[in-house]
């Protein structure tokens, strides 16, 4: 069993599949749960789920690539419940091209997005979390911010391996104000999206065939993830990059 009891935790892009999972299961656990998505309907509905099963959450629309959302959100959950023990950097975009397809104003739009999202997070939740004396910085990433994978966009690819050294670099600095920085990377995860891919059967086998435990990642799967790393027990993991993905990167 992981505490996450009455922890404060501020989730970006919680309406979406995987962040509206992490939200339902951390407030299963008993954590105060901030969702925060461009999506308001997405982000009120999760909300409005967790409520009725007797969650504490809150909704906030936001830009996760405007400052003034951020601040606005940080100051929210602060003023509303007291502290921000949890930030998970999730919310990203993916336009789905290759490198010799992809705009300049393209390849920019991604790493605002997935990588400047991270930082302003960063930026607005270390200094509340320093005053309180630490907390927990969850950034989700991608076994493309691991490894070079011939499926996927190279600006993901490229947006998703900076997630994956902000983190180590926020690890290294901010540990001494007992702040825990971590990346998440999940495989290939199971969404009527891939369902759609994998109508098609060999791409289906190409897929699956990277997985040495032969299927594709489940929302469960990253939330229990991110469970154990905004929880006490994961108090001295600092800088980890965490794959949840049956062994892909391995090879
Ligand atoms: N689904 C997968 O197979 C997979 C695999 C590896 C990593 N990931 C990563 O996991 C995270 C979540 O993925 P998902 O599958 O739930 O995606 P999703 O598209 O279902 O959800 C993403 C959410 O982010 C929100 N969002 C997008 N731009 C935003 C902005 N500017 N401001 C605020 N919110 C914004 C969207 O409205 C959406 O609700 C992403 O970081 C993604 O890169 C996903």
């Amino acid at each position: 069993m992981v505490n996450v009891k009455d922890k404060v935790i501020i989730i970006t892009g919680a309406g979406g599949g995987l962040g509206s999972e992490m939200a339902k299961l951390l407030s299963q656990q008993g954590a105060r749960v901030w969702l925060l998505d461009l999506d308001e309907e997405k982000g009120q509905k999760e909300t409005d789920k967790i409520r009725a099963a007797g969650g504490n959450a809150w909704f906030l629309k936001m830009d996760v690539t405007s400052e003034e959302d951020w601040r606005n959100a940080v100051n929210a959950a602060v003023e509303t419940c007291g502290r921000l023990d949890v930030l998970v950097n999730n919310a990203a975009i993916n336009i789905r091209k290759p490198v010799e397809e992809m705009s300049m104003d393209e390849w920019c739009a991604m790493m605002k997005v997935n990588t400047g999202s991270a930082f302003l997070g960063c930026k607005y939740a270390i200094p509340v979390m320093r005053k309180q004396g630490g907390g927990a910085i969850i950034n989700t990433s991608s076994v493309c911010g691991l490894i070079g994978h011939k499926y996927t966009p190279e600006a993901y690819t490229a947006s998703k391996g900076a997630v994956t050294m902000l983190t180590k670099a926020i690890a290294s600095r901010y540990g001494k104000d007992g702040i825990r920085c971590n990346s998440i990377h999940p495989s290939t995860v199971d969404t009527p999206f891939v369902q759609v891919l994998f109508q098609d059967p060999q791409r289906k086998a190409e897929r699956l065939g990277e997985v040495p435990l032969g299927r594709l990642a489940t929302a469960a799967d990253v939330a229990n993830a991110v469970l154990y790393l905004a929880s006490e027990e994961a108090s001295f993991i600092n800088g980890v990059a965490l794959p949840i993905d049956g062994g892909v990167t391995c090879y």
